[in-house]
């Protein structure tokens, strides 16, 4: 048998995807299996010169199996939640070929395929890496299958949030009514250069034990919540709509307050599920103490924090700002002298601290309760890497030894 050991230029590709982080919380499975929400959720991409996912995909007649790595480390192909991916697009791509397509090259549809991807940030700052992971493999899965148009509802069947990840700047994920889950989709609500000012600060909390996952803690609330009942049911309707007109009019203050009260109402919903989960620790709650004590001083909202199921904050706040409130972070959180750098990504310019708000703020510091911030903004969606320099898999099929 003649094996071929290259493989066509064609069937490698090389894509990357970004975080996203929600501002109305997605909490709570109707379906579990084609992952269905109890409500819709919104949130801001982030951009993917900070944090994001890079995946290669190949396809070879050469290989055995389909195969997948991640971070380095070979895993189980067959993970129910991969094998949804997998078997949606390869689904798309015979329909692609038996509506006749002429532009579709036939031969890669039987052939495995192996993937590899690696994340640019630690899997330790426990962000949300499901969302850019399952959002990358879907996009460059379709790539390699030449599959476009809507892929939204293919990535929620990764994850839920990853749907929001195949957007760039402020995405909705639209619940939907069906069963079959069709019409739960996402989709843009502005692109990420329509608000140039708004700054993110990711306020990564110190490694803790990790806490309980998303999947499991939610289906624990939908079983015992009634708050939770309530909150999908009575108040994010409305938030939905609120929050998109406050984005589309850049309207800050109504955005801060309505992004930090939907943060702590998912947070109320761990604490009425039964036995409770508790995501947010003793930084976490000196954060949202120094932010509205912040925000009292100056007699506006200027920041706004959010918090996801873990304990790191992220802050959406002007840039103007941004210079006064780390060096407040930095004041009340002092980060180990010897350590790295405290501010990762986009640069911060240094800014003077008044007495007046150290004492407006007047909370006792926590050395170190903080490791470091990563400063971004908004970002777009998914995107080809056109240098072939930076596929993941050589021309074995197999890892780089870099990836
Ligand atoms: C708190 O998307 O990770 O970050 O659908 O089970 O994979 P699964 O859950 P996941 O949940 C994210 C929950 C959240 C809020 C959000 O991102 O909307």
């Amino acid at each position: 048998m003649l094996i071929h050991s290259h493989m066509d230029k064609s069937n490698i590709v090389t894509c990357t995807a970004p975080v996203n982080i929600a501002v109305i919380k997605y909490w709570g499975k109707r379906n579990e299996e084609l992952i269905l929400p109890i409500n819709s959720s919104l949130s801001v991409t982030l951009h993917q010169d900070q944090l994001k996912t890079t995946t290669t995909v190949a396809t070879s007649r050469s290989f055995q199996e389909d195969r997948i790595w991640l971070n380095g480390k070979e895993e189980d192909i067959n993970h129910p939640r991969i094998q949804s991916c997998l078997r949606e697009i390869r689904r798309l791509a015979r329909k692609r070929r038996s509506d006749g397509d002429p532009g579709f090259d036939l031969t890669s549809l039987s052939h495995k395929v192996h993937i590899c991807s690696v994340n640019n940030f630690p899997t330790a700052a426990g962000l949300a890496s499901s969302a850019a992971g399952f959002a990358c493999l879907v996009y460059t899965l379709a790539q390699v299958f030449g599959i476009e148009g809507e892929l939204s509802g293919i990535a929620r069947q990764g994850s839920g949030s990853a749907c929001r990840s195949m957007y760039g700047g402020f995405v909705q994920w639209i619940m939907g009514q069906k069963d079959d889950g069709k019409d739960s989709l996402a989709q843009q609500v502005e692109p990420e250069t329509h608000w140039p000012e708004l700054r993110i600060l990711v306020l990564v909390a110190s490694a803790e034990r990790k806490p309980i996952g998303s999947t499991s803690g939610m289906q624990t609330s939908v079983q015992t919540s009634c708050l939770l009942k309530h909150r999908a049911e009575s108040v994010v309707p409305g938030r939905m709509v609120e929050m998109t007109e406050a984005v589309q009019r850049k309207d800050f203050a109504a955005f801060a307050e309505l992004t930090m009260k939907d943060s702590n109402q998912f947070h109320a919903t761990c604490l009425d599920t039964y036995p409770p989960i508790f995501y947010l620790n003793n930084v976490s709650q000196q954060v949202i103490s120094l932010v509205h004590r912040y925000n009292r001083h100056h007699g506006e909202t200027r920041a706004a924090y959010t918090f996801d199921a873990g304990p790191n904050a992220v802050i959406f706040i002007l840039q103007q700002h941004v210079p006064e409130f780390v060096q407040a972070v930095q004041h009340f959180f002092p980060p180990e002298s010897n350590g790295g750098q405290f501010i990762k990504g986009l640069p911060v310019n240094h800014a003077a601290l008044s007495e007046e708000l150290k004492r407006a703020i007047g909370l006792e510091p926590m050395p170190k309760g903080i490791s470091y911030i990563i400063s971004t903004k908004a970002g777009p969606g998914p995107c080809v890497v056109e240098d072939p320099a930076q596929h993941l898999l050589g021309s074995d099929g197999l890892p780089k030894k870099t990836a």
